[in-house]
């Protein structure tokens, strides 16, 4: 039977090439998003995929919209928290609504995105939560107090729902990406773009369909042994 699958920030970026592959693996598929109706509807156009608009930093926008998409699609056996923002700032300039915007989208939105569907997946014996993190949960980065702090906090989370879930047949594990071309990398300035290449031992940014292979690994049958990892993908850049 196939199964129903969520990722969130799904329309563009890495969540887009993550819905896709799921897609193609032979998921059902729900992508949302925050705000740009435009690339939604375009990335719909293109895949097929359907996209619901909701703010994962809010509890009840999330639990209404996940009700919805499991009454118009079906409970929801894959969860794929991806959405997250950055508001880069070196720490004496950072302001409290910074560290709070990205606080709540990419820590308090993994627990808005997984809590809704955690209780289903329970009763039913089944889930896969897979959150992407980054290396910069990993090692740290200038400028990104916020960022980095959530992104280990998301490190702590899937840590800990994997010794919560196994028993109930329930996998939780991260993915680190390094850099990828996204729009996100893109926006960072060439000059400290180019200078982050440098440091990549690949000689280059990775792509989007390459994090998505490792979620369709994770979200298979295959992966059921496979609890509280951390993959990382980052073209040798940093080792944990
Ligand atoms: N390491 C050490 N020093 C650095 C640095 C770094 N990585 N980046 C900048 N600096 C230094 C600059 O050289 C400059 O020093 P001087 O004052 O001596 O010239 C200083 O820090 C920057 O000071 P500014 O006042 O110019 O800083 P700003 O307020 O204009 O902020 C910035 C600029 C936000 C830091 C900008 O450089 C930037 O966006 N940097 C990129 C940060 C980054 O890597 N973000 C990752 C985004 S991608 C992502 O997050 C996806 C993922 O998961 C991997």
């Amino acid at each position: 039977m196939a199964r129903t699958a969520l990722v969130t920030g799904g329309s563009r970026g890495i969540g887009a090439a993550i819905a896709k592959a799921l897609k193609a693996e032979g998921c059902n598929v729900a992508a949302t998003y925050a705000g740009n109706d435009d690339a939604a509807a375009a990335f719909t156009a293109e895949t097929g995929i359907q996209t619901y608009k909701w703010n994962v930093a809010d509890y009840d926008d999330s639990a209404a919209g996940i009700a919805k998409v499991e009454a118009e699609i079906g409970p929801i056996d894959i969860v794929v928290a991806n959405a997250g923002i950055t508001r880069d700032a070196p720490f004496h300039k950072m302001t409290p609504q910074q560290w709070k915007e990205v606080v709540d989208t990419n820590l308090t939105g993994v627990f808005n995105t997984v809590h809704p569907v955690w209780n289903g997946m329970r009763e039913r014996k089944f889930g896969r939560v897979i959150v992407i993190s980054s290396i910069n949960g990993q090692k740290g980065q200038f400028a990104q107090v916020n960022y980095a702090a959530t992104k280990a906090g998301d490190l702590g989370i899937v840590k800990s729902l994997a010794q919560e879930g196994a028993r109930a047949g329930i996998t939780a594990n991260a993915i680190c990406p390094g850099y990828i071309a996204t729009e996100m990398v893109m926006a960072v300035p060439e000059k400290v773009r180019e200078s982050i290449i440098g440091q990549i031992p690949a000689g280059r940014l990775g792509e989007p369909e390459e994090i998505a292979r490792c979620v369709a690994f994770l979200a298979s049958d295959d992966a059921g042994f496979i609890n509280g990892s951390t993959i990382s993908a980052n073209g040798a850049q940093f080792f944990v």
